[in-house]
């Protein structure tokens, strides 16, 4: 891309300049047919003429293309480009030569067709309407006489109809290519730009497909092992529970204690991971996700008031949902958790629920410092957490619970705290 638009300003440019060394050979050639014109002689000389064209195609072929290279990629293919000083240059530099000739004319020579000359420059490097205007000038330079009267101005207009028709018409034909391929490096713009955000959405997609897919094989792996690990798990526990009621253990109670403890917590580890296995069987029925947050709601004020945190509730009316109670109270209740984890004491979390269009949205909305960037990205893949105490498999679980409802989890954070949001699509909406 950025090869190409290099190639493109290169080419502009030296047709920007073989135009400009053309309007030089032509004013040089002037020069030399009217070497005795008191104009040149002693006012201005050759010498001045030429280091000021020179110095024009200094500017041209040195300021600008340098510029051009620490522009943007892609401004070449905007409209604007090239730009206005460009482009005014080389409207008034060819007239200026033609004017200057004309004014040393010698009325044996054909000079008027000179003035085709700055027409075809604006039209190329401007477009149609401005070789108009152009023409328009040049028509008024033509036609004028001191002693200006209506016969003088027909007679003017008669003697130069050629080439007055010849500039309208080259500015009609060269301007309208020009405004053309303006037009359809406008259309290539818009493409490029459109490309550009399919790319990214494509980018995004892939990505949302490389974390399913891990979750997926995950999910698999869980099911296989998490079952044969929990058989002889429970073993272990059955023969603690068997041996700690034993007299000659009485000593020990507290440590069978803690040994059967920590199985289970291995054993909810496990649990938890298990519901991460995809094909994991759902029983979808029609469920208000206004009442699943009513019936958990104590137990979050009493999460929340341990560690001297706050809840709020704002349930808007949705309708009536196909869920799986118990994972939704589980997506619900792992949200709230981190939430609250988020949050330093009297922050307050809210638990909001409204229409979005043809979503349903449930809000978990936390008053903590937000997430950073580079963890942002790594949120829902199992196992990644920040936390001393964390098993990082919460999130983990609300994707794949969300991804087993049709439902999306969107994510927005600031410095000033963090919201979840989970989309259910309303019923009756394709799915
Ligand atoms: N509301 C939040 N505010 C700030 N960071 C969050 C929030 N929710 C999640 N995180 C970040 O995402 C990480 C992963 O969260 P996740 O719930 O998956 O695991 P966890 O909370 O660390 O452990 P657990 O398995 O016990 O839930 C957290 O460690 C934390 O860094
Ligand atoms: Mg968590």
């Amino acid at each position: 891309m950025r090869k190409d638009t290099g190639k493109r300003q290169y080419s502009f440019y030296e047709h920007l300049s073989t135009m400009h060394m053309f309007c030089m050979f032509i004013l040089m050639l002037g020069f030399i047919e009217y070497k005795h014109s008191p104009f040149i002689y002693p006012a201005f000389n050759l010498i001045v003429f030429t280091f000021l064209s020179l110095a024009g195609l200094g500017i041209v072929l040195f300021l600008n293309p340098s510029s051009y290279h620490n522009t943007k990629e892609g401004q070449f293919l905007d409209s604007s480009a090239p730009d206005l000083k460009v482009k005014l240059f080389y409207m008034v530099f060819p007239f200026l030569v033609v004017l200057t000739l004309y004014c040393l004319k010698d009325n044996g020579v054909l000079l008027e067709t000179l003035f085709v000359l700055p027409v075809l420059f604006t039209s190329t490097v401007i477009g149609k309407k401005a070789s108009y205007a152009m023409s328009t000038v040049c028509t008024l330079i033509l036609v004028y006489t001191p002693e200006l009267t209506l016969n003088s101005l027909v007679t003017a207009l008669e003697s130069n109809i050629f080439i007055i028709g010849a500039m309208y018409a080259v500015g009609w034909f060269v301007g309208g290519m020009m405004d053309i391929e303006a037009q359809h490096r406008k259309q290539l713009r818009q493409s490029v730009l459109d490309l550009k955000a399919e790319i990214n959405r494509r980018e995004q997609m892939e990505k949302e497909i490389a974390r399913l897919d891990r979750l997926n094989m995950i999910g698999e792996m869980a099911a296989g092992i998490g079952h044969e690990i929990r058989n002889p798990m429970t073993t272990v526990r059955g023969f603690l529970q068997l041996l700690q009621g034993r007299d000659k253990y009485a000593g020990d109670r507290e440590f069978f204690d803690l040994m059967i403890e920590e199985l289970d917590r291995a054993n909810s580890i496990i649990a938890e991971f298990l519901s991460l296995a995809k094909n994991k069987a759902v029983v979808l029925t029609e469920h208000d996700l206004n009442s699943i947050i009513n019936n958990i709601y104590p137990l979050i004020v009493a999460d929340a008031m341990i560690s001297d945190k706050n809840t709020i509730k704002e349930l808007g009316e949705i309708p009536l949902l196909y869920l799986d109670e118990k994972e939704i109270r589980q997506l619900i209740l792992n949200l709230v958790r981190n939430g609250l984890e988020a949050m330093s004491p009297n922050g307050v979390l809210t638990l909001r629920t409204f229409i979005d269009g043809e979503e349903a949205v449930l809000a978990v909305k936390d008053e903590g410092s937000g997430i950073a960037l580079d963890i942002l990205e790594k949120i829902g893949t199992p196992f990644f957490t920040t936390k001393e105490n964390g098993t990082g498999l919460g999130l983990a679980v609300c994707y794949s619970i969300a991804a087993r409802h049709n439902a999306v989890i969107k994510v927005e954070t600031a410095a000033t705290g963090t919201t979840f949001y989970v989309r259910f699509k309303l019923p009756g909406i394709n799915q």
